[in-house]
């Protein structure tokens, strides 16, 4: 099977903190990976870094093949451009906590903006395209809305929509249900579930274990800037080897059950 991502040895440092700490981490094609980790591990500048809205500081890593951030010449490394930076960009589909939806164009407009500009397809095209979108995330009488119209789970839908039409290689998710209330998460858990048995690459950041467990085919817990254990989510959730993965979890699904709890009582009340 085809490597769509290799990341040796990456390492990050934002002034004097080092962020990233030695990552080495390999995704095939059509596999999904699943990030979990604490707050401040590293995770999103991990993402950040393989779709190069980051540049690493030490290692390398690769995407399809291609060598994010450089050129290999004979056998030296030239920089890119930013323009040759964006090209290589435009085969990662990235999906933000937030969305981050145009908030002056509807559903639609988002959807065909990118290809319209970047990769001159023409109107006709991308709004034919656009349709198909937002109907594979279930919102094709959402097309004329603008985000402040719609939930936070239609937003998000829209927003995968969005990086899908670049019809990327890789999609990468941050966090891609944290920012919504929680009877809003399965919709959006949903598509993304959809897109792994379409056989889409994925690495996804993620607190769902559940949903990770259901997904993934490899989880890794990043801790302090590395990648302390990996492993099948069956030995990751069932049979962690490393006391701050046993803890790290247990964490998050105390919060799991404290949540399930409350909507119960809201429920009842
Ligand atoms: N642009 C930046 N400048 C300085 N520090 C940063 C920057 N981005 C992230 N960091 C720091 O890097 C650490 C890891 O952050 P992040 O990758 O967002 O972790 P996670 O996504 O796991 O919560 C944090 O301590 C954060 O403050
Ligand atoms: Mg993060």
């Amino acid at each position: 099977m085809a490597e769509m991502v290799r990341a040796e040895n990456v390492h990050k440092q934002f002034g004097h903190s080092q962020v990233l700490k030695g990552i080495n981490l390999a995704v095939n094609t059509g596999e999904v990976q699943c990030l979990i980790g604490a707050s401040g591990s590293g995770k999103s500048t991990f993402l950040r870094c393989i779709n190069h809205l980051e540049e690493v500081t030490h290692g390398h890593i690769w995407v399809a093949g291609q060598l994010i951030g450089y050129q290999v010449k004979g056998n030296k490394l030239h920089r890119l451009r930013s323009r040759a930076a964006a090209h290589q960009r435009r085969d990662i589909g990235m999906v933000f906590q937030h969305f981050n939806l145009f908030p002056h164009m509807t559903a639609a407009e988002n959807i065909t903006m990118a290809p319209i500009v970047t990769k001159g397809v023409s109107k006709t095209i991308a709004a034919d395209q656009s349709m198909r979108l937002l109907d594979k995330v279930g919102l094709r009488q959402f097309a004329d809305a603008y985000p402040a119209q719609l939930s936070g789970g239609q937003a998000q839908r829209v927003a995968i929509a969005r990086a899908l039409a670049m019809d990327p290689k890789l999609m990468l998710f941050d966090e891609p249900t944290s920012a919504l209330d929680p009877e809003l998460v399965g919709e959006v858990l949903e598509v993304i579930k959809d897109l792994a048995a379409g056989g889409m690459t994925m690495v996804i950041v993620t607190h769902e274990l559940s949903f990770a467990r259901d997904v993934a085919d490899s989880i890794a817990f990043m801790d302090n800037g590395v990648i302390l254990e990996q492993g099948t989510p069956n030995q990751i959730t069932s049979n962690p080897q490393e006391e701050r993965t046993r803890n790290f979890l247990r964490r998050v699904l105390t919060e799991e059950s404290r949540a399930d709890s409350e909507k119960q009582h809201e429920r009842a009340s």
